[in-house]
């Protein structure tokens, strides 16, 4: 809708009115082109203010639209009248003018945002581009290095810097609609034909081939396989090449390409899985819309170290206060020296100015009684982690929620030492802490409805993604990676390299390979965790039963690694080598390799030519698997949940949509068949039994990924 008034005596002024982001869906384009008409035909009108209800000027094309028959005036013609029209246009921009909101802006003749808006073209992030013109408007308005970085990274900028680029012509603290509407008469009567960016030549460039074919590099390198920022560029190179109508085509006929293309449904769904889980509900019946979440203005952090530093940051910028303990001096002066920087790049990160944190330091845990929250960070050590919850339970005050940021643990076992188990749950966090957009809230069997809803509002303020999901092993996420390194493992025992593994993988689209995130992290986290569950015994990494532990195939291979001292980037050999300890830079190591040859020759085994088929299908399908496990067992409540966590929390690439809607694409029927396949070659692997869900899934015809949830209730209701 839009509604149409009559200011000033002779502006027309059009308020786009449809909440809460005033899409651009049909009866909102049907609305401006009636009430633009009528403002062209009266002659009282001399010019055309159009802005947006509730403090946004246009969050863009309604999305719940796209994959429809699309009715009502389309978007390009509507942008085109507006731009030939005789009387100026304003566009009046607050809160945000994004994706057709902002090609819609640039159809207009002047724009004019208040400080607070935010303006981008974001159709990248959904794998689509700019497809209103776009692509050709904003290359002509600021040049094609600032245009080809705003549309093929979706970014968004702050007023200020829309200014400075010159997308906008000017900036305002004061009531939009008044200055738009003061700035309207103050052009009125001058020409337009200078203000209408389709007629504009695209500044020129020296050395234009060259510059697009360094961006196509850049772009490739960072699109891990997503056809859409491709499409960007060559959108704007035409842009660049082509006049104007030629240049629409071209944008069009790549439009079509990528709507069709199962890379945007993908991103499609990734954005609207993230509205599914923020409505969480959990096995006891506390849902998203009847607990109600407690406030939390002061909160405190146990352990500065690596996660400790990121949560607490992430905390300050919200503008909490918190008290961060650390009980190390050496780790606390480290702390207190690193968190300054941390927080102005965050700030700078965000397009924010740096504001006063209120972060108070201690040793001393009794620094935390007054806080309404407590997220505790010391080593995955349950003793240790068991003692600092039985302190906290005595030195919190009554009703403080107590957290625990541990990767794995039990955390019901930790609720047991509190007074109050029902304040306690899991806010795991993703290193960095301040960067990462994941956090899985894990509720243990006693934690009440209002401390699972404050842990999900707590990690919405702060940015996250915030995932509900239940007590177990791993969690969701952590628990399939484990079927997953695992395969990993195998696959080099039987002839694969780490370089070839991970080479399959990336090319798949994940930013890194197994074996490189394993350097990255520390080979060392994950010997600690086998050690103490008794299955990476010293001395039982050689020998007839090396490669069996509690009667199922097992891999020491990274067991032996650890023994050699090789953790990865941080001791400079690990899977691959580094140039000195910390090195980032992973290269072929021709001792792995010759290690890996005689581990072999040592054990009877026969290495083999395996293709990168073979990799995907073991790796991926194992760890699809484990996901369709924990929605059988409830862990998580749909696949959607699952889904974020992996795009969210482990680099799997958004244009695959995550593992459980992937495993729908690739359709759910060949993944039992080779699921079964593999089962069968290796019935050692348990991992690889195809999962009870997955069968009835089969069973009851492949349903889309959007109707699990009724198979899997129904799973749940006969249990
Ligand atoms: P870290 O070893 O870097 O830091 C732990 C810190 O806790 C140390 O500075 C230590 O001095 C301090 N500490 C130990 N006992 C303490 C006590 N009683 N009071 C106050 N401080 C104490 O460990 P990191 O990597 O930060 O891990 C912390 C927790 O986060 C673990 O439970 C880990 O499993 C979990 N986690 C780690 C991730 C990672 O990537 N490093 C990712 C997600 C979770």
């Amino acid at each position: 809708m839009a509604q149409y008034s009559l200011v000033a005596g002779s502006v027309g002024l059009i308020t786009l009115q449809n909440p809460p982001v005033n899409a651009l869906s049909a009866v909102v384009r049907k609305g401006i082109v009636s009430t633009f008409e009528r403002a062209l035909r009266d002659p009282k009108v001399k010019s055309v203010v159009i802005c947006g209800q509730n403090g946004v000027f246009c969050g863009g094309a309604d999305i719940k639209e796209f994959g429809t028959n699309m009715s009502g005036p389309p978007l390009v013609p509507m942008i085109h009248a507006i731009e030939a029209a005789d009387k100026p246009v304003v566009a009046a921009i607050e809160g945000s003018a994004l994706g057709g909101g902002l090609e819609l802006a640039l159809g207009c003749h002047y724009r004019i945002a208040h400080s607070n808006a935010r303006l981008g073209l974001p159709e990248v992030s959904l794998g689509l581009l700019p497809a209103a013109g776009g692509t050709q408007r904003l290359p002509r308005l600021i040049g094609i290095p600032a245009a080809l970085d705003l549309i093929t990274t979706g970014r968004h900028v702050t007023a200020a810097e829309a200014l400075q680029l010159g997308i906008v012509d000017q900036v305002t603290d004061h009531k939009i609609v008044d200055e738009a509407v003061k700035f309207v008469l103050s052009v009125a009567g001058k020409p337009l034909d200078a203000r209408r960016i389709s007629t504009y030549p695209c500044p020129p460039l020296s050395d234009l081939d060259t510059v697009f074919e360094m961006v196509m590099q850049k772009v490739r390198q960072r699109a891990h396989g997503a056809i859409a920022p491709i499409a960007c560029v060559q959108a704007v190179q035409a842009a660049a090449t082509l006049p104007y109508a030629q240049g629409m085509e071209r944008e069009k006929e790549l439009m079509a390409t990528l709507f069709t293309s199962g890379q945007a449904r993908s991103m499609q769904y990734c954005f609207f899985a993230q509205r599914a889980v923020s409505k969480w509900s959990i096995p006891s019946g506390a849902r998203w819309d009847t607990s109600m979440p407690r406030p939390v203005h002061k909160a405190a952090v146990i352990g500065l170290g690596t996660m400790g530093r990121g949560i607490t940051v992430a905390l300050a910028q919200t503008g909490l206060s918190v008290v961060a303990v650390e009980t190390q001096e050496k780790q606390l002066m480290e702390a207190k020296q690193a968190m300054p920087g941390m927080l102005e790049r965050g700030a700078r990160r965000r397009g924010v100015s740096l504001t006063l944190h209120k972060i108070t330091y201690s040793r001393d845990i009794r620094a935390v009684a007054d806080v309404d929250l407590v997220i505790e960070a010391v080593f995955e050590d349950m003793a240790l982690k068991k003692k600092v919850f039985q302190q906290l339970s005595d030195i919190c005050k009554p009703g403080t929620f107590l957290c625990t940021n541990t990767s794995g643990l039990d955390v019901d076992h930790l609720a047991s030492q509190t007074c109050n188990p029902e304040l306690v749950v899991g806010m795991h966090f993703f290193a960095p802490a301040h960067v990462m957009k994941l956090l899985e809230v894990v509720y243990g069997p006693r934690s009440s409805p209002q401390a699972v809803a404050t842990a999900m509002q707590l990690g919405k303020k702060m940015g996250k993604v915030s995932v509900a999901v239940g007590n177990c092993r791993g969690f969701v996420g952590n628990r399939m990676l484990k079927p997953y390194v695992e395969q990993a493992f195998f696959l080099l025992e039987e002839g694969a390299t780490p370089e070839q593994v991970d080479g399959a993988l990336e090319e798949f689209g994940f930013s890194m390979g197994v074996f490189k995130v394993s350097d990255l992290s520390g080979l060392d986290v994950g010997w600690r965790v086998r050690m103490a569950d008794g299955f990476a015994e010293p001395g039982a990494s050689s020998g007839p039963s090396a490669r069996v532990r509690q009667g199922r195939r097992y891999s020491p291979l990274g067991d032996l690694l650890c023994e050699q001292g090789r953790f990865g980037q941080k001791t400079g050999q690990g899977w691959y080598q580094y140039d000195k300890p910390g090195g980032r830079v992973a290269r072929s190591d021709p001792w792995l390799h010759s290690f890996l040859a005689e581990y072999r020759t040592r054990h009877g085994l026969v290495a083999r030519r395996i293709d990168n088929q073979e990799v995907l299908e073991r790796c991926l399908y194992a760890l699809i698997n484990e996901g369709f496990r924990i929605l059988e067992d409830g862990i998580a409540a749909g696949p959607e949940d699952i889904d974020l966590i992996y795009v969210f929390g482990y680099g799997w690439p958004r244009h695959r949509g995550g593992p459980m809607f992937y495993a729908g694409m690739v359709g759910l029927t060949k993944v039992l068949q080779r699921l079964e396949h593999y089962h069968q070659a290796h019935p050692d692997v348990p991992f690889m039994q195809p999962c009870s869900l997955l069968r009835r899934l089969v069973a009851s015809g492949s349903p889309p990924v959007h109707r699990w949830r009724e198979v899997i209730k129904k799973v749940h209701s006969q249990l």
